[in-house]
This record gives structure tokens, sequence and C-alpha cells, in this order.
């Protein structure tokens, strides 16, 4: 193999690897935002789902669901309790997320907002269970207002339990009406109140990623057009965010999900302000007027669609606008006065036909004519091969896109194919988002598709022609990101966790070395003159980088045979003798890792030496290695 290490080819955008984030698998509500009280308040069809009646001692009591949607349509319901516990206890109990996560020695906030409505003070009882009723925890908090006000209290918990519940036991002769009732760990990410899970988030940064796509995915059209995610409803007050059923909940689902909605607790504020903790660059998606196809395909009348484009020249004010705009007061108020810097939104996710470009054109005049530097992603549709997949392409070619977001779900096979697929591409036309990727072992869609260290692989060779072809594809992006072992509907996922635990998939560890290794300024690594791309099963590119003073080699060998390399790298002044080594391998092609085994398949570090230009380099089967050396 040859490197000349003077002929740069294109520069890597630094935000070229990145984040797509969707609530699907449990990945917010259950997941990431670490609320663990399901159906808080009752907002769901059947309100009451996730909450159970109880009685102890005697105790007895009656539950009424209170629909007040005249006076708080983003909040329609309450629950008015009615005790008569002479000496016993009524109480609800809860049962999160698949049970509640619990850890000893931590501390838990409870909260409610609750109203006495009697003559005597309805007293709380907060006790957290085991998975054999044991109390691991416990407080006691006595609401004492006519009004609605918030109540809260804190304690620890005195053992680690995965699938803890939540009672809240009712004492005393009275009535209380009550609704958000919350349950959060104290540590959090950042440990902000009511805040995000930290050992999920703390994954997503060690990726440092460039971008954080965000909310999604089909998400972002809904069902119907009424659940279409709406950002201006996911800011502010959590009990005034307006929760709806998660596009994800059961049709298209793998698994009977009838509890699945979106509460929002993590909404487009929070995402933000991930993005900007883990220095990604914020890539909102927006609905463009469309409804998912998969659903109903709904769309909005042309002439009804104006404030779904008042939506996008609003989010951009939120994002980036002075105090002095009214959306950037907002923010300001909302205690982020610096701006988000947003750079680039989506508009539309997996849309096409003519529809599509008809209101693709009406959020491309309005956003360039007010903010002509932000760049507009566009839908090219889903998966490769399909004819809108293509005819898209060549008509947003033809409107002078700027990014087109391109989706591959596909086997290990098509991925090692495409290795190409840039090397030709078109110059002068819009850039590549690789928006949406994932190798399928079994096929798009199975329950059975799992994440093999060969897809993993295989999206590895895949990941070296999107960084040779650099100067067109400009970030992307691994999807669906999070999956909860019990609640998923889509498989494969980057990272997968349960209440307690988590852990990055072989695909994880990929995208975060190509992350982590992948340079500045992409430059010639050929054999025989041609880019590495299959030859021989091999897959190649090289990069320098210019912040550590030096030249980065990624090879994969996807071959069951191991291969003695040699590269002659011309065109520098002479390296270190010593280059560092990252290798990601497994000799089994069908290995994964799991919760019990998290780092089964994970990077090992090593060393090998250089001989002036050359260095040479042996690759074990089914491999893939980073060699970086360093400018003498
Ligand atoms: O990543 C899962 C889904 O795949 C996304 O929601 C959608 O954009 C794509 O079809």
């Amino acid at each position: 193999y040859t490197i000349a290490a003077d002929k740069v080819k294109a520069q890597i955008s630094p935000n070229m690897y990145g984040i797509f984030f969707e609530d699907i698998n449990l990945a917010a509500d259950g997941g990431v935002y670490a609320e663990l009280v399901k159906n808080r308040s009752f907002e769901f069809n059947m309100p009451l789902m996730g909450w159970d009646e109880q009685k102890k001692d005697g105790g007895d009591g009656r539950v009424e669901v209170i629909n007040r949607a005249a006076d708080r349509p983003e909040n329609a319901h309450f629950i008015k309790v009615y005790i008569d516990s002479a000496g016993g206890s009524f109480g609800l109990s809860n049962e999160g997320f698949r049970g509640m996560g619990i850890k000893e020695g931590e501390e838990y906030s409870f909260s409610v907002m609750a109203k006495q409505e009697g003559e005597q003070n309805v007293k709380l009882n907060i006790e957290l269970h085991d998975d054999k009723n044991a109390i691991i925890g416990k407080a006691e908090l006595t609401p004492t207002d006519k009004e609605w006000n918030r109540y809260s209290v804190k304690f620890k918990a005195t053992a680690t339990v995965q699938k803890a519940q939540l009672y809240v036991w009712m004492s005393g002769k009275g009535i209380i009406d009550m609704d958000m009732v919350s349950l959060f760990p104290e540590h959090t990410w950042k440990n902000r109140p009511g805040g995000l899970r930290a050992d999920l988030v703390q994954k997503l940064a060690d990726m440092k990623p460039g971008f954080l796509r965000f909310p999604g995915g089909c998400i972002v059209e809904g069902r119907e057009l009424n659940t279409r995610y709406q950002w201006k409803k996911t800011i502010g007050a959590v009990d005034q965010r307006t929760n709806i059923i998660n596009r994800w909940n059961t049709e298209f689902s793998h698994r009977p999900t009838p509890d699945y909605y979106q509460t929002f607790g993590l909404g487009f504020m929070e995402y933000f302000m991930t993005a900007e903790d883990i220095g990604a660059s914020p890539l909102p998606i927006l609905n463009c007027g469309m409804a998912c196809e998969f659903n109903t395909g709904e769309l909005v009348p042309m002439d009804k669609l104006d404030p779904y484009i008042q939506d996008a020249l609003d989010l951009i004010e939120f994002a980036n606008g002075d105090v002095n705009t009214k959306w950037g007061k907002l923010r300001t108020d909302l205690g982020h006065p610096a701006p988000f810097h947003l750079k680039m939104l989506g508009v539309g996710n997996e849309q096409w036909g003519p529809q599509y470009i008809e209101r693709w054109k009406a959020f491309t005049k309005a956003i360039k004519g007010k903010y002509p530097d932000v760049k507009i992603v566009s839908a090219v549709g889903p998966f490769p091969g399909g004819k809108e997949f293509d005819l898209l392409n060549k008509t947003f070619r033809a409107l002078g896109a700027d990014i087109l977001d391109e989706h591959y779900y596909a086997s290990p096979k098509w991925f090692l194919e495409h290795a190409k697929r840039y090397d030709n591409y078109d110059r002068k036309g819009p850039k590549i988002f690789a928006g949406e990727y994932a190798a399928q072992n079994v096929v798009t869609g199975s329950p059975k598709n799992k994440n093999t260290w060969e897809c993993a692989l295989a999206e590895a060779a895949f990941m070296t022609g999107l960084e040779r072809n650099a100067d067109v594809v400009r970030m992307a992006s691994y999807a669906p990101l999070f999956a909860h072992v019990e609640g998923w509907q889509w498989t494969p996922d980057l990272i997968w966790f349960d209440n307690l635990n988590s852990y990055g998939s072989p695909n994880y560890y990929v995208q975060q070395l190509f992350s982590l290794n992948k340079g500045t300024d992409v430059v010639p690594l050929l054999l025989n003159n041609e880019a590495v791309a299959g030859q021989d099963g091999c897959f190649a590119t090289a990069s320098l980088d210019k912040n550590t003073n030096g030249l980065v080699i990624k090879f994969i060998n996807s071959t069951a045979s191991a291969k003695s390399t040699s590269f002659k790298i011309t065109g520098s002044k002479g390296y270190q003798k010593q280059a560092s080594v990252i290798t990601l391998r497994s000799n089994d092609k069908d290995a994964v890792n799991s919760l019990e085994t998290p780092t089964a398949i994970s990077p090992k570090n090593s060393t090998v030496n250089v001989s002036g230009n050359t260095l040479k380099l042996d690759v074990e089967p089914y491999t893939f290695k980073i060699v970086r050396l360093k400018n003498k």
C-alpha cells in the first residue's frame, strides 16, 4: 500500500461523526430521561395504566380520574383520591418502565403536584419496594394547601434493585388531588434536577460526537399530523408539555408496547443543552407537513403549511436569537442566555414524492429568505436502491439543495460492496449526510437482527468510503441509538441498557473509534493506484491529523485469513519510531457484546515499530485496526 502524506484530497468535517437520537426502544421515556414513574400525569389513553390500587391494615379509598381539558388542554388529567382509612392506608403503586432501577446509597427525589380537598390533610407515605416487596427506601410528605402546589421529599435507597416499584400510601380521612407524581434519582447527568441518566449520556460524550441529530426519525413525522413532533410543546415547565402517544407505541413494533408515550421531559431545550454539553452541533429535524408514510401519510394542505414553516423560523430564533427577539428571550428566560449556534436544520424525515418537493420548496424559500446561512438537510427517502431515493437525489441536485440525508439499512454484504459509493459522486452538487445506517444481519426490520461483529466490521469498511470522500460526505450517524433490553421495537441498536446498566455494541466502538481518530485531512491510501475498497477483502483510509501532528491509518480486514501489510509513506519528513495501534476484533463474526460481557469486543491498545517511512502491520482475521503515527 502507498500513502502520499503530502497530497491532501479532502478536509474532514469537524462534525463528521455524530449521533442520531430518536425516542424509539424506550430511548427517552424509560431510558435516558431519568424519570422513574410511568404515566406520571395520567395522560395515557388508559389514564391509570402503570398504576395499581393498594390497601393495607384495613385502609380503603377510591380513585377518580378527572378531566379538566377545557382549562388545561396540555395536561388534561389528574386524580382525585378519596381516603377512608381509619388506622390503615390506601395507596397507589407505580410499576415504572419495566420496573425502576434503584441504586443503594443514592438519593431519590419524590415530588407531586397536590391539592387537599377535604377537612383533614391526607398524609403521604412514600415507599420503594424491591421485587420481593421489601421496603428499600421511604419518606413522608403532607401536602398542606387547598390550591395546587408542588411538594417534594428526598430519601436514600438501601439496596440496589433492577425492578423496584413506587408505593404512595395515603392515610387519614380526606380527599386529595394529585398530578405529576414523579421520582428521580438525584444523581443525573450534570446533576440537573429532573435530568438525564448519567451513564447513558456519558456514553454519548465518550464518542466526542460532531453533531446531535434530534428528535428522530419517524417520530418527527408522527402517525398522523396531530401526533407529529412539535418542538414548542416540549419546552418550559414539564407539567405544561403536552404528552402524546409514541409513534412506536405498538404498530411496527416487534414487541407490543401499548405503554409507550412521550412526556417530552426530554424536550428541545434539553436536546440543545445536551448537544452543547457533549460538544456536538445541534441538528434538529422538523416535520414538513407530512405524517409518516408507513402510517397514515397524512398531508397538510399547502394553504395550511404556514404554521409548520413558522415553527422552523421560530426554532432558529429560539436557538440563535438574542434577548431582544421573542424566542431568544424565551430561551434566556429558560436559563440559557447564550445562543445554541444552530447552523443546520432538517426539513422532513424519509419523505418523498412531489408532495415533499412542494412543501420543501416553501420551507426552503422562507428559511433561506430569513436565515441564508442556515444549511437545510433534505430527506431523500429510506433504503438504498429504492427508486424514490434516486429520483429525489436527482431532483434535489437540480434544486441546489445543501445537504441530502441518506439512510441505509442493509446487509453486511451491501455495506462491504458499497464502500466505493461516493468515489465517483458529483462533487458540485449537495453534500451528503449519511443520517441513518446500520448493517442488518438477518434482514431489515427482523426482530432477530443482532449487533454482531460482522455487522460492525462491515460498517467500519463502509465508513472508510465515507471518510475517503470527506469532501462530499460531511456527516454520518448510526441508527437507532438506544434500546432498552426489555422495551425495544427495532434492532440492531448502538447502545443497549436495562434499568441500571448499559453497554456499547461492537458497532458503538466502531463509531467511537472513527470519531476519536478521524484526523483532519484525507490523503490517498492506494493499492496499485486504486482506493482500498474491497481488494482481497480489505478496506482502508488515511488522514493527516493536524491537531496532533500525525498520520492516522484505518484498516479493515473483513476476511477469515490474516494479512501481512506494508505501507510505504511518501511526502513526509518521517515518523517517530513507535506508532500506537488500536485493535477492535473478534475471531467470531457472530460475537456480540451484552450486559454480562459489555466489553467482549472493545478497543485494545498496542504499539508497532515504524522503520523510516515504511510501516509493516500484521492484521488478524476479522479485524479493524487504527495506527496513529507521529511526525518527527
Ligand atoms: O431508525 C429507525 C427508523 O428508521 C427511523 O425512525 C426512520 O427514519 C427509519 O426508517
